[in-house]
């Protein structure tokens, strides 16, 4: 989704938000071509950056319209879509409404989200910047604790929140951050979950179907 189009914001201060006002924006945001291209870029990268094999169960948090959802969809034999907006789920929905391999998350309040889950790869990509810091420290937490064993944790983030990443999510294996082009405040953050405890859903791959 456009940087630009959907209205970029990059913290790069360490003050915490007061108030945040973007839900309103997502909730009336259009969609617009641009959006596509991107998208494809982004997971053009994150085949070069990650490898081919995305993994078995993949979460796109904060999906938006559902363009890399889409490209991922054809990829990977479960995918998990969960944008805090009801109006970018609902973009979603129709827009994966063919893939049977895809469940939409409703915000943890509404409806809780499977206990058992556990994750190959959480991609958060250009959405950490609407949060405010609590809620982007409780998602690490939240992120972390859903990962498999081997699974990945892919943040597109600010350069300045690299090392709350780091503190909260000390238990992962941290890349050195790959940069972004064109940009000089945005860096891709890869982190490993390289404990081996086994997953509790490990062979069931298609339980979440
Ligand atoms: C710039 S768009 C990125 C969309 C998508 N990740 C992409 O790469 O095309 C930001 C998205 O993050 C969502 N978002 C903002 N704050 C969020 C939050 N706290 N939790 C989940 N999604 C959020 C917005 O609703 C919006 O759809």
């Amino acid at each position: 989704m456009s940087r630009t189009h959907c209205g970029d914001r990059v913290d790069t201060s360490d003050e915490p938000l007061v108030e945040n006002h973007w839900h309103e924006y997502w909730d009336r945001l259009e969609e617009h071509v641009f959006f596509r291209v991107e998208a494809e870029d982004y997971v053009a990268r994150l085949a070069a950056t990650l490898g081919p094999d995305l993994g078995a169960r993949v979460l796109d948090f904060g999906c938006g319209f559902g363009f890399v959802a889409e490209l991922l969809a054809r990829k990977v034999p479960a995918l998990f879509v969960f944008d805090t907006s009801d109006h970018m789920r609902r973009q979603a929905q129709l827009r994966l409404a063919g893939y049977a391999n895809v469940r939409i998350l409703l915000p943890p309040a509404v409806a809780s989200w499977p206990e058992e889950l556990r994750l190959d790869l959480v991609l958060v990509n250009s959405v950490v910047q609407y949060m405010m810091r609590d809620e982007f420290h409780g998602w690490l937490g939240r992120w972390q604790a859903m990962l498999a064993p081997g699974g990945r944790l892919a943040l597109l983030i600010g350069t300045s929140q690299r090392d709350q990443a780091h503190q909260i999510c000390s238990d992962l294996a941290w890349s050195a951050p790959l940069p972004i082009p064109l940009s000089t405040s945005r860096i891709l953050l890869l982190g490993t979950n390289l404990s081996c405890s086994k997953s509790v859903t490990s062979g069931q791959n298609n339980a979440y179907h």
